[in-house]
């Protein structure tokens, strides 16, 4: 694996493979000191064009907990405000020869545009406009391993809602990869403005290939029915360029996750959300606060699936090969 661009086009190994490394990660995380020599000598630039609190911090704690020198460039204080293009601000940020460059950018498909022009750069995907946000995928997904260890299947065989605003998040794309791939049951549930039906195509579910379900729900409460996970997605108002819901309250009344639902619909479930939350439209904070809530556990695991990313493309070697003590 040279650059992580998105999980579409992975393969169940290589999926497994990140998370098999990403769970040594979090044994690394929980010690008294967490800090290991792995990446000493190697530089990671992590390049935010786009607003972040969890990802970009989670990236710059992993990159110093494997001792990687780790330089962080925004758009605002970066020569982007002076009309430097993206790829002439990766240029010479790569003539600096970084191992790795994380990249989050409003536009769709700019990690993949750079990964192609700068060959001897890893690239990493931190999430770029509508498309995918691949490490978010991995994080959900170790929580979800954490949670269902017990279960003879893992995190296989499972039924998943993903509940708002599918259309315009990364996140939720990436998450319909990974699980399809898992072979799970995947539920979109919103408003029909978030769930076009070219949504669903997309994804090639009705293909033979396919080794999961994909459907969609426009009713909270049928969409829910069962689950096992429910994530819930942040309206993604800055994305909006018209009016995709009639009003906050009105879009909180029909599709807002409250514990009342849960516990009559998926009384088994469990509830994740990437953050930021809109707390009181999307999700309640009694769901959010609860017992049900992995939220944490996704900002915690955030840190060791991106310290398993960055290790990988860092040295073209997994944990299995080589000790990282
Ligand atoms: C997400 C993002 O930026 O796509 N946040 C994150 O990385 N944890 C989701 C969001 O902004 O709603």
């Amino acid at each position: 694996m040279k650059h992580l661009l998105g999980i579409e086009g992975l393969s169940r190994d290589e999926f497994y493979l990140l998370l098999d490394n990403s769970r040594e990660m979090v044994e690394i995380s929980r010690r008294d000191i967490k800090k290991v020599p792995a990446l000493r000598g190697k530089t990671v630039i992590n390049m935010f064009f786009e607003a972040s609190t969890r990802t970009r911090s989670s990236f710059e704690i992993a990159g110093k907990r494997l001792s990687a020198d780790v330089v962080n460039v925004s758009a605002t204080g970066s020569s982007v405000t002076k009309g430097e293009t993206l790829l002439d601000t990766a240029r010479t940020l790569s003539a600096m020869a970084p191992d790795v460059l994380v990249v989050r950018h409003s536009a769709s498909g700019a990690p993949a545009f750079l990964a192609r022009y700068l060959p001897d750069t890893a690239v990493v995907n931190a999430g770029d406009g509508l498309h995918e946000h691949p490490t978010q995928a991995l994080l959900d997904c170790l929580t979800l391993s954490e949670h269902f260890s017990a279960r003879s299947q893992g995190i296989e065989g499972l039924r998943l809602a993903i509940v708002g605003d599918v259309l315009h998040s990364r996140v939720a794309r990436s998450n319909i990869w990974a699980h399809l791939l898992l072979g799970n049951e995947v539920r979109l549930v919103g408003p029909p403005t978030f769930l076009p039906p070219e949504l669903k195509e997309a994804f090639g579910a009705d293909s033979s290939q396919c080794r999961g379900r994909l459907e969609v729900y426009y009713d909270l409460k049928s969409g829910i029915a069962g689950a096992d996970v429910v994530m819930c997605l942040r309206l993604q108002l800055e994305r909006q360029s018209q009016h995709f819901v009639p009003s906050l309250e009105e879009y909180s009344r029909e599709y807002g996750v409250s514990e009342k639902l849960l516990a009559r619909y998926a009384p088994n479930c469990v509830v994740l959300h990437p953050g930021p939350v809109n707390r009181g439209i999307e999700v309640s904070s009694e769901v959010l606060d609860g017992p049900r809530s992995l939220v944490s556990k996704q900002v915690s695991n955030g840190v060791a699936v991106r310290m398993a990313v960055l290790f990988l493309l860092a040295t073209g070697k997994d944990t299995g090969e080589t000790t990282i003590a």
